[in-house]
C-alpha cells in the first residue's frame, strides 16, 4: 500500500481509529476541530528503532515545543504533537512526516481542551506529557498557561512523567488568589503570575501523585517567537531539560517536585511549596473547570 493510501485509510492507534489527514493538511479545514489525531505511517527506518517512550507536547507548532518534538523524534521516541487549529497543521507537517501524531485544540477554550484530552487518550497511554504551550500576554494568559494544563493533567490518563514550562519571571509575581479570575473574562493576572501558578501546579501534582515525576522547567530566555530574536540564552539548552525529564533514566531525572533550569535544580518562589497555597490554587482551578484533580 502506498503512503497516501495508508494515510487515507487511517491508522489503528490504541482504542481509537484515527484518521490521518496528513497529506490533506492544506484541505484540512473540512475536518472539525474535534476530529481525532492525525498520524503518519512510520517509515521502516523509524519502526526498526523500536518504541522508546511516547510523549505528548502541547504547543508543538513553534518554538521550544517544536524543537523538543523534533529532537525526541530524532532520538526514536513516539511523539504526539499539538496545534491550536486545523490552520496550524502545516507547522507540524515535517514532524508528522517523521512519524509524529498530530492533535488539535485551542487551549484558550475549555471545550477544545477537553476534546484535546480525549484525542490524546484515544491514542493510548503517554509516558510523558510536556505542558509547553504558552502566551506572554492578553486576557487568555491564565486560561492557556494555567487552566488548560490543569485540565489536561486532570483528564489525560496519568503518565509517568509530567513537565510544566515555567519561567524565572514567576519569581516577580504579585499574588493574591482573591482577585484572580481564571476564566479569562477579565485580565486579572499577567505572565509572571501565570508562571507562578503553573510552577505551583507542578509541585502540587508532585505532592498528590507520588507515582508520577512532576517537575517545572525554566527554559531560560531563548530566541523563539515568544523570546524574540535577541534573547541571550541558548536555544538548545532551552528544550534539553524537558526532553531529559521526559525520557532519561538518569536518577536525577527520575525525581519529582523540582524546578529546573538547564538540568540544574533551582529554588522557586516560596509560595510554590506552600501546601495551603497549592490547595487554594487547585480549588480555584477545579471551580473554573468543573473538574477536580483526583
Ligand atoms: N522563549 C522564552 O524565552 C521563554 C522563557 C521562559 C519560559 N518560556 C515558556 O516556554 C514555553 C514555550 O515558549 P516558546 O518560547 O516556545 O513560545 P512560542 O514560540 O510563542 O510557542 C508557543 C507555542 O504555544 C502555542 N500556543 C499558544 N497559544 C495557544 C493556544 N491558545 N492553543 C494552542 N496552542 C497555543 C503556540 O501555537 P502557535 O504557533 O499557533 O502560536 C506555539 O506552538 C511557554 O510556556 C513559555 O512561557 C519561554
Amino acid at each position: 500500500m502506498d503512503r497516501r493510501k495508508l494515510i487515507l485509510n487511517g491508522v489503528q492507534l490504541g482504542a481509537g481509529l484515527v484518521m490521518a489527514p496528513l497529506l490533506t493538511i492544506a484541505a484540512a479545514s473540512a475536518q472539525p476541530a474535534s476530529s481525532p489525531a492525525a498520524r503518519s505511517a512510520a517509515t521502516p527506518v523509524q519502526r526498526s528503532r523500536g518504541r522508546k517512550a511516547r510523549i505528548f507536547i502541547t504547543g508543538s507548532s513553534d518554538g521550544l515545543g517544536h524543537a523538543a518534538a523534533r529532537t525526541l523524534l530524532g532520538d526514536g521516541h513516539e511523539v504526539v504533537v499539538h496545534v491550536r487549529s486545523q490552520a496550524r497543521l502545516p507547522a507540524v507537517r515535517e514532524l508528522v512526516e517523521q512519524g509524529a501524531i498530530a492533535t488539535i485544540g485551542d487551549l484558550s477554550d475549555l471545550e477544545q481542551t477537553r476534546d484535546l484530552a480525549r484525542q490524546v487518550n484515544a491514542i493510548g497511554m503517554m509516558d510523558a506529557v510536556i505542558h509547553n504551550a504558552g502566551i506572554l500576554s492578553g486576557s487568555q494568559v491564565l486560561m492557556v498557561n494555567v487552566v488548560a494544563p490543569y485540565l489536561l493533567t486532570a483528564l489525560i490518563r496519568r503518565p509517568r512523567r509530567l513537565i510544566y514550562l515555567s519561567s524565572s519571571m514567576h519569581k516577580g509575581a504579585r499574588v493574591s488568589l482573591d482577585r484572580i479570575d481564571f476564566s479569562g473574562r477579565t485580565g486579572t493576572a499577567g505572565y509572571s503570575e501565570s508562571k507562578l501558578f503553573i510552577t505551583t501546579l507542578a509541585a502540587a501534582v508532585a505532592r498528590l501523585w507520588p507515582d508520577v515525576y512532576s517537575n517545572a522547567v525554566d527554559p531560560g530566555w531563548v530566541p523563539t517567537k515568544m523570546g524574540g530574536a535577541n534573547a541571550p540564552d541558548d536555544l538548545r539548552l532551552g528544550h534539553l531539560t524537558q526532553e531529559w525529564l521526559a525520557t532519561s533514566n538518569d536518577p536525577r531525572a527520575l525525581t519529582s517536585g523540582g524546578y529546573w533550569y538547564h538540568q540544574r535544580l533551582q529554588e522557586p518562589h516560596a509560595l510554590v511549596r506552600n501546601t495551603k497555597f497549592q490547595d487554594r490554587l487547585l480549588g480555584e482551578l477545579a471551580s473554573v473547570t468543573g473538574t477536580r484533580l483526583v
